[in-house]
Formats: C-alpha cells, sequence, structure tokens
C-alpha cells in the first residue's frame, strides 16, 4: 500500500515503531518541531498585515542586521522546544552562545542547532524561505550541556530536517533511512506525506551559484562553471540552466525535486571567515539529507559530514547535489 497522504505524526510514529529499542522521545521532539514550523509557516504568510516585515535595529553574531522575523522565529522554535523534556540544550543561527534549557523544565537527551529562518533577504519581496533543523544525542549526562558536547560530526546527526515556506509550505525529514517530503495542508493543520523516498537524479544540467561572486573564486570552481557556461561549445556534452534563489532551503528542495549542484564555495572576500554558509545549522543538515537522497556534499576538499567542528557559528565552502556534478567539481580540486 503507497504511504502518500499519511500525517508526518503517523509516519514519525510508524518510525518508531521499527526501532523496537526506542523511547519515543525523538517522535516528541519531532512533533514539538513540526508545530514550531506550523507556526512560523503562518507568521510569515501574515508578516506584512502583522507589521513583522523589515528590519529590527539589531545585529547577529555573523555580523548580519536581523529582519524583525528572524529574531521572532528564533523565539517560537526557543519557546516551543524548552518546556518538553526532550532536548538538554539547543543553539540558533541568531543566538551567540547555546540555549540552556530553564531549570524549571526538566532536561532530555538530544541537541538540536537550528536556522529559524533560512533565506530570511528574501521575506520583504516574497519569495520561499524556511527553517532548518539537525538533532545531536547529548553526549555527557545531559545535566550540564556545553559547547563542546555540541562539537560533533555532521555524520552523528541522529535526524534533519528543513522546511520550506513557498507557494506551499514543505516539510523534508530524514532519520537516516531516506528522505520524506511532508506538505502542510494549511486546512487540517497536518502535514501530509506527499513526496515518499526523494532521490537526486546522478546527472543534470542545472547549476546554482551566485554569479556576482565569480571574481573571487578558487580555479576549479572558475573551471567548472566556465565549462556548464560554454555547454555544448565547449568541453560539456550538454547546455546548462542556472537558478539562484539565495535561499538555501529553495535551492536544495529544488535539487532534491529535480537534481542540480548547488554551490556557495569559498572565495578570496570570505576566505578568513571560511565560507558563507554555516556548518552546524546549514550544511550539515543539508548534507546529510542530500546524502541519504542519493546526492554528494563536499566542500571541494572533504566531505561536509566529516568535518570535526570547532565552533558553533563555523562557517565551510559548500558544494552539494547531484552525484556526478559534485564529483566533477571535487575532481578538478585535487587536479589543482
Ligand atoms: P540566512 O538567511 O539564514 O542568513 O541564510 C542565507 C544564506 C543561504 O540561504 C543562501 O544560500 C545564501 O545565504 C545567500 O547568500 P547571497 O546573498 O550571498 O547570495
Ligand atoms: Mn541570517
Ligand atoms: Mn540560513
Ligand atoms: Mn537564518
Amino acid at each position: 500500500m503507497s504511504d502518500i497522504g499519511k500525517s508526518v505524526n503517523q509516519f514519525i510514529v510508524e518510525e518508531q515503531r521499527a526501532h523496537p529499542a526506542s523511547t519515543g522521545d525523538l517522535t516528541g521532539l519531532l512533533n514539538d518541531i513540526v508545530s514550531a514550523c506550523k507556526k512560523i509557516s503562518h507568521l510569515v504568510s501574515r508578516s506584512n498585515i502583522i507589521g513583522l516585515g523589515g528590519y529590527a535595529d539589531s545585529e547577529n553574531v555573523q555580523g548580519e542586521t536581523q529582519k524583525k522575523l528572524d529574531i521572532i522565529t528564533n523565539e517560537v522554535m526557543v519557546d516551543h522546544l524548552k518546556w518538553t523534556g526532550h532536548l538538554a540544550a539547543m543553539a540558533s543561527e541568531e543566538i551567540e552562545e547555546i540555549i540552556q534549557i530553564p531549570s524549571k523544565f526538566p532536561k532530555g537527551k538530544y541537541l538540536i542547532c537550528f536556522d529559524p529562518l533560512d533565506g530570511s533577504s528574501n521575506i520583504d519581496i516574497n519569495l520561499s524561505v524556511g527553517t532548518i533543523f539537525s538533532i545531536l544525542r547529548c553526549p555527557n549526562d545531559c545535566k550540564n550541556p556545553t559547547l563542546k558536547d555540541f562539537m560533533q560530526k555532521g555524520t552523528e546527526q541522529v535526524c534533519a530536517g528543513f522546511t520550506v515556506y513557498g507557494p506551499a509550505t514543505m516539510l523534508i525529514l530524514t532519520t537516516g533511512n531516506g528522505v520524506n517530503g511532508f506538505t502542510l495542508d494549511s486546512d487540517v493543520g497536518e502535514f501530509i506525506l506527499t513526496h515518499p523516498n526523494m532521490r537526486i537524479p546522478k546527472d543534470t544540467a542545472e547549476f546554482a551559484i551566485n554569479m556576482s561572486n565569480q571574481r573571487f573564486w578558487e580555479a576549479p570552481v572558475q573551471k567548472y562553471v566556465e565549462e556548464c557556461m560554454k555547454g555544448l561549445e565547449g568541453d560539456r556534452e550538454k547546455n546548462f540552466n542556472m537558478r539562484w534563489v539565495a535561499s538555501m532551503v529553495a535551492e536544495v528542495y529544488r535539487v532534491l525535486t529535480r537534481g542540480g549542484i548547488f554551490m556557495y564555495p569559498i572565495d578570496s572576500k570570505i576566505a578568513k571567515q571560511g565560507g558563507k554558509l554555516r556548518l552546524m545549522y546549514e550544511a550539515n543538515p543539508m548534507s546529510f539529507i542530500v546524502e541519504q537522497a542519493g546526492g554528494v556534499s563536499s566542500t571541494g576538499t572533504e566531505r561536509i559530514l566529516d568535518i570535526q567542528p570547532e565552533s558553533i557559528h563555523q562557517r565551510v565552502p559548500v558544494i552539494m547535489g547531484s552525484k556526478n556534478e559534485v564529483d566533477r567539481v571535487v575532481r578538478y580540486h585535487q587536479e589543482t
């Protein structure tokens, strides 16, 4: 029987039953995240009506001027997750230090890293944005979690997911057993399984990169993109199309749906900070999802999931998507 049409709650409970030793904690945590994302979806769609458009007067640890919605969506995530007893601590793009669970609430065995609103520069032009999250086990007794407990490689993730608040609100999820996509039926307030077992085609003729940074790129990426641009008139066997939404959630969703390669490589402008995208709540969860869907994710020189993190807001170069194209870019890095 087809799984299409199941609610995400049923899907998660059934996945839990397939692992008899599980305690139900992850199921509970995922349900809390789903609730937070439904609230955020509602807020994003009503932001102009309720006065949540535009900038706040504050900067985050990234040096970005925060949008009002960056702040509010961060609060929604924290408020939905702090009291439930499933988490030992949290980390967010918008908060410099790790976020402790208030002492009046019980602590759980998981850690979460999240980007409450990805692509927030697109909010005021009504393009897709989303929420990204990564779940890790808290390695020690979980009583007094520290930054060190978060410093786990992406291979240690228990679960990763993201939402896209677009024409439809979508939730994409992996617990290490493939990737499934759910669509929010806003009439009944439930995410419904619409995209079971998502697979990224090995080949693609579509690339995504911010071309305005071209003069700052390193030689391997210069070579790859130049070839794509020349297509059949150069060394490639096909012509390429290009997309750049400037929302990682929208780009990765596109790659999961019809293939593609998404790149935010290192360039001389951002070399000092290590890259643009953040390892713990952007690159790692998206790499876990991409690999689980049959794709590849690399910095150009290293598998992203194998990076030993050194700080919570660490940035890394990102090259992910269809296997044969990512492998080609990695090969160009090895050759130079
Ligand atoms: P965020 O809005 O969470 O800060 O992340 C934005 C990220 C990512 O979603 C996107 O791929 C990239 O920044 C866009 O960067 P440019 O504006 O440099 O193209
Ligand atoms: Mn930001
Ligand atoms: Mn982001
Ligand atoms: Mn963000």
